[in-house]
């Protein structure tokens, strides 16, 4: 068989078989598929897209291109949970360490930011000691003592989809559902999880601009799911505004210790979407019969202090100093040189957000990184101070910054003020969770 003729195939608009994809992710891993080879491929796969059969089957190839985790000698079903990259989304900081107090076990491995969106690994980082390095069998041994952690996926994870991603990127097939699909569950898959909550963002902050995108793509994961026999559920939720008031490391990890500490209404968008993923894992694993129990199991965890205290577990047994993990403590990790108000220059309503622009404003302090070498500031951000729907008076705070580097503060002062709109009448707000799939 020549790859040519596969090219053709799909460009024609045919449909790949199982071994026509397995040789394909074969050959280009081990080198045999030239880079322009597999542009032209995934070009016509962008263009005429893959059955669902197809899909999985792209997604089997790709996980079994480099490790694969096995957890199955650890006990219980295996919940994990994927965000989209989003902007103040710092769910997983709060559903680890909950659904672990509930009985879950969650051996979590987790991604850097880059851009506008923060990564969980940085969050932790940003607890002193925390390590987020850790051999596969300390990794499992704090499973066992408790419940849940988090590491970075190993190096040898999914390489087809790291060289996939990197040709991806500067050929224009970025955009591609089954693309997009097969590359975050081969990865899920590939790290040992039973069950995958998945949520996925639409919005000024997303990946997924439009919300049909955004169904299209949850739809195609649940697909790949149930091809592959694994329980996957997946969530659509608004990313236009940041998910939580905080956007930065330290200041992201307050706030999850703070919602651990029942410091968070549950009107809060946060809270809603840890509690609707978190919902869906205790139920999709069957550790509540349903999602009212389930959402019981939880506010209990909160209630108690269980969820807290499997957080400050965590970040003991990876080596950090877990005294932080405190509502009170956790403040010295945010300070800074000084604290910038932003005051709104008019007065009306919040009618619109650009989360992105929000997220990079983060960045551009030193939340973040603009390429993969930068190096974080772990206590700067910012702290937004209302929400869309707000009404806000001339003068008000919009957020706070949190500064240790002032040098283009003027820049990033303007860029928060684009990223806000305050119009006189109310616009409308949709809810945050959209759709349950
Ligand atoms: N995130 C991924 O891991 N892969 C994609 O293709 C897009 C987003
Ligand atoms: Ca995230």
């Amino acid at each position: 068989m020549r790859f040519v003729d596969l090219i053709e195939k799909k460009a024609d608009g045919g449909v790949l078989s199982r071994e026509e994809i397995k040789a394909m992710i074969t050959g280009y891993v081990n080198g045999d598929i030239p880079d322009y080879q597999m542009s032209a491929m995934m070009m016509a796969i962008r263009l005429n897209g893959m059955s669902a059969e197809e899909t999985a089957d792209l997604t089997l190839a790709m996980m079994h291109s480099g490790d694969v985790v096995d957890l199955s000698d650890l006990p219980g079903v295996k919940l994990d949970k994927h965000s989209t990259g989003g902007v103040g989304d710092t769910t997983t900081l709060v559903i680890v360490p909950l659904v672990a107090a509930c009985g879950g076990t969650v051996a979590k491995m987790s991604g850097r930011g880059l851009g506008h969106t923060g990564g969980t690994l940085d969050k932790l980082e940003s607890i002193p000691g925390t390590c987020i390095e850790q051999p596969m069998e300390v990794f499992k041994d704090i499973v066992r003592k408790n419940g849940a952690a988090v590491i970075g996926q190993s190096a040898n994870l999914v390489p087809a989809d790291k060289m996939m991603y990197a040709l991806r990127d500067v050929t224009g097939t970025v955009r591609s559902i089954p693309l997009i699909a097969s590359s975050i569950m081969s990865k899920k898959l590939a790290s040992g999880a039973d069950v995958i909550v998945l949520d996925i963002k639409t919005g000024t902050g997303a990946f997924m601009r439009t919300e049909k995108e955004a169904f299209e793509l949850a739809h195609t994961m649940v697909d790949i799911g149930t091809h592959l026999d694994r329980k996957v559920c997946a969530i659509v939720t608004d990313m236009d505004q940041p998910l939580g008031m905080a956007v930065g490391n330290a200041l992201e990890v307050r706030e999850a210790v703070q919602l651990l500490s029942g410091m968070i209404p549950e009107t809060d968008p946060l809270y809603e979407v840890c509690m609707v993923l978190a919902v869906r894992m205790l139920v999709l694993g069957g550790l509540a019969a349903d999602s009212e129990e389930a959402e019981n199991m939880l506010k209990r965890a909160i209630d108690n202090g269980s969820g807290l205290e499997k957080l400050r577990n965590m970040i003991a047994l990876q080596g950090g100093d877990a005294s932080y993990i405190d509502p009170v403590r956790i403040d010295e990790l945010c300070s800074v040189r000084k604290l910038v108000e932003l005051p709104a220059r008019r007065s009306g309503y919040i009618s619109g957000m650009n989360a992105e622009g929000i997220g990079n404003a983060a960045q551009k302090l030193g939340a973040g990184r603009a390429t993969k070498d930068d190096i974080i500031d772990p206590a700067v951000g910012l702290i937004m101070r209302v929400r869309l729907g707000d009404k806000i008076e001339e003068g008000d705070s919009i957020c706070t910054l949190y500064v240790n580097d002032d040098s283009n503060l003027p820049e990033i002062m303007e860029q928060l003020y684009d990223a806000v709109r305050i119009t006189e009448e109310p616009a409308d707000t949709r809810p945050m969770v959209l759709a349950v799939i």
